[in-house]
């Protein structure tokens, strides 16, 4: 009896697009939608993994207690009376912007691709920048949280910020792993290049150097 009275307590009724939809206290806004079959793009988001907040392609439109913002659907944990709107003028004139920015460094990333056609990112806003790389840190952190290896991390800060697998590592544990190349949201063969060249000239291991 006082456990179906506190399980009551922390359920919580959220509206999405104007659906009432049953979440859980602690939830996020992200994992109230997808219990509910509502679509919220993400690029940096893993079930697995804890969040992370950078792409920030999940914003959604918020509002609560008479207050209304933009906020990351992967991190804004649920509360009562709040209102979520997945699409509007405001959330797809910013997720537009991020496409635009993302596609400079990853154009031939079919994830993005598939997103551009949604949200039709003008291209030239953002000076090119092919990286491969959007730094959305999933390979870095379902090594670290779920294998617990540590053989890819990042370097450098700011615009310099790249992905590297640690050689001494990577040598011993990808070659039989290999997870985070699926994850990938931009080109899994690029990740599959920097492993390779990581492994190949452990000494040399900056994927800007090989790359030349
Ligand atoms: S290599 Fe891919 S998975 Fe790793 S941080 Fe860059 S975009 Fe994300
Ligand atoms: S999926 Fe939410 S910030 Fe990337």
């Amino acid at each position: 009896m006082i456990m179906a009275k506190q399980k009551k307590m922390s359920e919580i009724i959220v509206q999405i697009d104007g659906k009432e939809v049953k979440a859980t206290e602690g939830m996020t806004i992200l994992e109230a939608a997808q219990k509910a079959d509502i679509f919220i793009p993400t690029l940096c988001h893993h079930e697995k993994l804890e969040p992370y907040g950078a792409c920030r392609i999940c914003t959604v439109e918020v509002e609560v207690g008479g207050w209304t913002g933009l906020v990351a659907a992967c991190l804004y944990p649920v509360e009562r009376d709040l209102i979520v709107r997945t699409r509007s003028e405001k959330v797809d004139k910013i997720r537009k912007m991020i496409l635009e920015f993302l596609l400079a460094h990853a154009p031939w990333s079919s994830q993005l691709q598939d997103l551009a056609q949604e949200y039709g990112p003008d291209k030239g806003r953002f000076e090119k920048e092919s990286s491969f790389c959007i730094l959305c840190g999933l390979c870095v952190r379902y090594c670290a949280e779920v294998k617990k290896k540590n053989a890819v991390g990042f370097v450098e800060c700011g615009a310099r910020r790249e992905i590297r697998f640690i050689p001494e590592i990577a040598t011993k544990e990808c070659l039989n792993c290999k997870e985070c190349f699926e994850l990938c949201p931009t080109s899994y063969l690029q990740a599959a290049f920097v492993l390779a060249a990581s492994l190949a000239f452990p000494t040399n291991s900056s994927p800007t150097a090989l790359k030349k």
